[in-house]
């Protein structure tokens, strides 16, 4: 059984009996922040690249969504799409499956998306419940270009792959440990010097940084590729580019210097 999955399930199961164990887990956070701040200087987290630096012509209809847990925040999703739009062949791969969200947005512009989440035989044997597992895959099941692959990550043999990516998506397992695997991995199937990489929680919120993830990142990126590595303004987004641009540390809290329309409407299944 994979240990971190263990581990998670431990500290889960103690937060339920003993809420105060929370602190370790903050505590964890500040030492780690501690860490990155000793080794990489990054006081404030990763400088940030403008959204509308990066996308400029940012106009997304998020869809499908399902504002359940787990999913990536419409922002986020919409800066995916944004990006898969700057390849004429989009090839999208992506870490971290569950509802299928992400992957199904980014399907409707990329030529080929390939989504590597736990097997239901994983998620059974680190006890996670059907539930749980039932709603893997459920808004990207059907799509003819996605490709869904069930294993762990960390243990996939990427080899396997018969392409390399223009877009990678890192969204699987959050911890340190599992950050930075999935960072090294990803570092291996970027196509070209063109190619992007984006990591999902990068920040806890919009405006502050989720410590242990930048570590993970930071340690699972190649050292000459560390200074190629922004926070995207705006989103909970971190992301590996080679193109040239504008970036600035920010300061909590921001005056805001744009405004997104947001439309909402929805229309219920009928299941
Ligand atoms: C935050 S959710 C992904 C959300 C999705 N990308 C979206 O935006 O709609 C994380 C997913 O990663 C999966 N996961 C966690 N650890 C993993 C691992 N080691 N290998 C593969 N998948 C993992 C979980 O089962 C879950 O489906």
């Amino acid at each position: 059984m994979n240990k971190l999955l263990i581990d998670l399930y431990r500290v889960l199961k103690k937060l339920v009996f003993y809420p105060k164990a929370l602190r370790e887990v903050l505590n964890f956070e500040g030492d780690i922040k501690d860490y990155v701040i000793r080794s990489y200087n990054l006081d404030c987290g990763l400088p940030t690249i403008d959204i509308l630096h990066l996308c400029p012509n940012l106009n997304e209809a998020i869809t499908p969504f399902s504002f359940l847990e787990g999913a990536s925040t419409p922002i986020d999703i919409a800066v995916l799409r944004a990006l898969a739009r700057n390849y004429k062949h989009c090839k999208y791969l992506e870490i971290g499956t569950w509802r299928g969200e992400s992957v199904a947005n980014v399907s409707e512009i990329a030529e080929k998306c390939v989504s590597i989440s736990l097997s239901v035989d994983e998620m059974r044997k680190a006890g996670l419940s059907t539930d749980f597992i039932k709603v893997h895959r459920f808004f990207s099941n059907s799509s003819p270009n996605i490709k869904h692959i069930g294993h762990n990550s960390h243990t996939f043999d990427y080899s396997l792959l018969e392409d390399k990516f223009d877009l990678i998506f890192i969204d699987g397992d959050h911890t340190y440990e599992g950050v930075k695997i999935d960072t090294k991995n990803a570092f291996t199937l970027v196509k070209d010097n063109k190619s992007v990489i984006v990591w999902h929680d990068y920040g806890l919120s919009f405006e502050r940084v989720r410590w242990s993830v930048l570590a993970g990142i930071l340690d699972g990126c190649p050292e000459d590729k560390r200074q190629n590595l922004y926070h995207i303004s705006n989103s909970l987004c971190a992301i590996y580019t080679q193109a040239d641009y504008k970036s600035s540390v920010l300061n909590f809290p921001q005056l805001p210097n744009k405004s997104f329309n947001v439309q909402i409407s929805a229309k219920r299944f009928d299941l």
